[in-house]
């Protein structure tokens, strides 16, 4: 069966993970749209609806043709909003290893919405994709970022040169890189039933 294209939805609290939909676009383009949430992001800021359209289209919706899921939106369940997106990316098969991305919406942030959802998307990455190790990147001065990885339990492994290329120009950045193994991830996890 081919388990990327039937990802279970996920209720955590207020806010449900459910596939990406094309009608997503006008609340992807709003925080998508916000130089501080695109700051430390490969791209944006989006001036244009149609850059979060494309942004949908091209990249969310083109996943499943490379064996990978659409991609989670994060949606707030009061209102129906879609806030955010937490996703697989840049599968390394050799090494049966998958990296995970996440965004959310400034109105959201600081409220632990994202370390809930990706401590939620780790045994979907281990247990339903079947990947051994799991990759989150951040740049070095994303220190929400680097807190959520943290929160969530992945390793710091070693820090990586950059090159951004964005509409404000190109940059060098560096990226620290964190993984977490399946094995020390459900050791973890038995050690803490145990207790
Ligand atoms: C990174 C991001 C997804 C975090 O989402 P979130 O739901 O706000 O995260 P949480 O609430 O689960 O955790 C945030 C943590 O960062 C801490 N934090 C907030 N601002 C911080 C800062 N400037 N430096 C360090 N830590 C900070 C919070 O206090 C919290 O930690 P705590 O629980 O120990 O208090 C969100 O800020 C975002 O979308 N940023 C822009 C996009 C982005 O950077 N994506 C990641 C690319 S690698």
């Amino acid at each position: 069966m081919k388990r990327h294209l039937n990802m279970p939805e996920i209720q955590i609290g207020d806010y449900r993970l459910r596939t990406v939909k094309k009608s997503d676009y006008a609340d992807m383009f709003e925080y998508g749209s916000d130089p501080l949430v695109t700051k430390y992001l490969n791209w944006g800021p989006f001036v244009h609806e149609n850059e979060a359209k494309r942004s949908i289209s091209g990249i969310f919706m083109a996943r499943p043709s490379k064996g990978l899921p659409i991609g989670y939106a994060i949606v707030d369940t009061l209102n129906g909003k879609m806030i955010g997106t937490i996703d697989f990316h840049s599968p390394d098969r050799k090494h049966q290893m998958v990296e995970i991305g996440f965004v959310l919406n400034r109105a959201y942030w600081n409220k632990g919405i994202m370390t809930n959802a990706l401590k939620a998307l780790i045994p979907i990455g281990f247990d339903h994709l079947g990947y051994q190790k799991l990759k989150i990147r951040h740049l070095v001065h994303n220190g929400q970022s680097r807190r959520v990885i943290e929160k969530a339990g992945f390793t710091y492994v070693s820090t990586e040169d950059l090159i951004i290329e964005k509409s404000d120009g190109i940059r060098q950045e560096r990226l620290r890189v964190y993984t977490l193994d399946k094995e020390d991830y459900h050791g973890i996890e038995q050690g803490q039933r145990h207790l």
